[in-house]
Order: structure tokens, then C-alpha cells, then sequence
């Protein structure tokens, strides 16, 4: 893996495409036992966890239904602290065994504000599954039910994460250099 320039930073290789996977096995091991005949439906956020929605989805051997739904609380490499929903949810909540699935788990704001908002739908369960978490920078403490890495507070591309919108197009994930 060599270094990766996007736009007007450089990014260093950090995490393997071979870990990557493994992780998402390891998870996706846990959700099959776990939601047996639960029928339980993902929910994922767009944009960044469309690869490790798919990937993780292609190892669940379950009955599951997955939907996608877009909010955003990033611009650049900081974290704005405004979320908006701009694709609301179409699936039915009520009574379901619900998944989130995120890229990544920064601050923790975005899904503090939009967890409620599923809670108020009444799922019959809910939990998180998340490819990536920084515990450094989280602020709004959540019980993650599944997490696949746990990362330095530093910002992260690849894999479907992105700076500004780009990078996002590669197998594995990469760090801002210093
Ligand atoms: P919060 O702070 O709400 O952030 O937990 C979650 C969202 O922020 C984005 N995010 C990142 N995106 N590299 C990225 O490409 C990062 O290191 C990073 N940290 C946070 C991401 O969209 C996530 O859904
Ligand atoms: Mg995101």
C-alpha cells in the first residue's frame, strides 16, 4: 500500500483490506447467532457506510431486510455538530429488530440525535454496529453492540470514508499524515 493524496492532503496506509474483512466476519458471526429468526432490518447511513454495509450484508446468512438513509454532521476533517436528514427513512420500525450500521463513530453526535428518533418508532430492539470508532473523541456515550476496529483519534479515508467527498474509492483505509 503506498500513500494516498487526496485533494490537498496525504494519507498514509492504516488499516488492510484482509482486516477490514476479517472484522466484518467476526461481526457478521455474532449478528447471524444473535438475530436467528429475527428477521432484523440494517439501516444504514449513507454515504460513508455503503462498503461496509454491502460487505457485512453479503455475510449475513439470517433472514434480513437492509434500507439506507443519508444524514450528515461532517464537512472537512472537523466535525460540524449539525445533523441533517436530508433521505428520510421508508421502512417500517415498529416491532423490528433493528441494526444501525455506521463507518464510523467520531464524536458520537450524529447518532445521538437521530437514535431517538428510532426509539420513538418502538423497534423491537436496537443496536449498533460500527466499522470504525474513535473512543478518544466520542462525547455522547453510546453502547456500541458491535464494533469492528477501534481507532486513534486521527482522521481517517478509504473504504468509503472521505475528505470533502473524495477518497472514498479504495479497499483499504488510510490516515492523515502528520
Ligand atoms: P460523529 O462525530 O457524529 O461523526 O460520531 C460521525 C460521522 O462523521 C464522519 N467522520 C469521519 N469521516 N473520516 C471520515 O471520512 C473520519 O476520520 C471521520 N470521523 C468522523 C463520518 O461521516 C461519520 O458518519
Ligand atoms: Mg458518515
Amino acid at each position: 500500500m503506498n500513500e494516498l493524496k487526496v485533494l490537498d492532503k496525504t494519507f498514509v496506509p492504516f488499516i488492510s483490506e484482509a482486516t477490514i474483512q476479517e472484522k466484518i466476519k467476526e461481526i457478521a458471526a455474532l449478528i447471524n447467532a444473535e438475530y436467528q429468526d429475527k428477521k432484523p432490518l440494517f439501516i444504514s447511513i449513507l454515504n460513508g457506510s455503503f462498503m461496509f454495509a454491502a460487505d457485512l450484508f453479503k455475510q449475513v446468512t439470517v433472514d434480513a431486510e437492509i434500507c439506507f438513509i443519508k444524514l450528515a454532521s461532517y464537512k472537512g476533517t472537523q466535525s460540524t455538530g449539525h445533523v441533517i436528514t436530508s433521505i428520510g427513512l421508508d421502512s417500517n420500525v415498529k416491532d423490528r429488530h433493528i441494526i444501525v450500521l455506521e463507518d464510523i463513530i467520531d464524536t458520537g453526535k450524529t447518532l445521538h440525535s437521530f437514535l431517538p428518533q428510532l426509539v420513538n418508532q418502538q423497534p423491537a430492539s436496537l443496536k449498533i454496529a460500527t466499522l470504525l470508532h474513535k473512543p478518544e473523541a466520542t462525547v455522547h456515550p453510546l453502547t456500541i453492540d458491535y464494533c469492528c476496529i477501534s481507532i486513534p483519534n486521527k482522521f481517517v479515508v478509504g473504504y468509503g470514508l472521505d475528505y470533502d467527498g473524495f477518497g472514498r474509492n479504495t479497499k483499504e483505509i488510510y490516515q492523515l499524515k502528520d
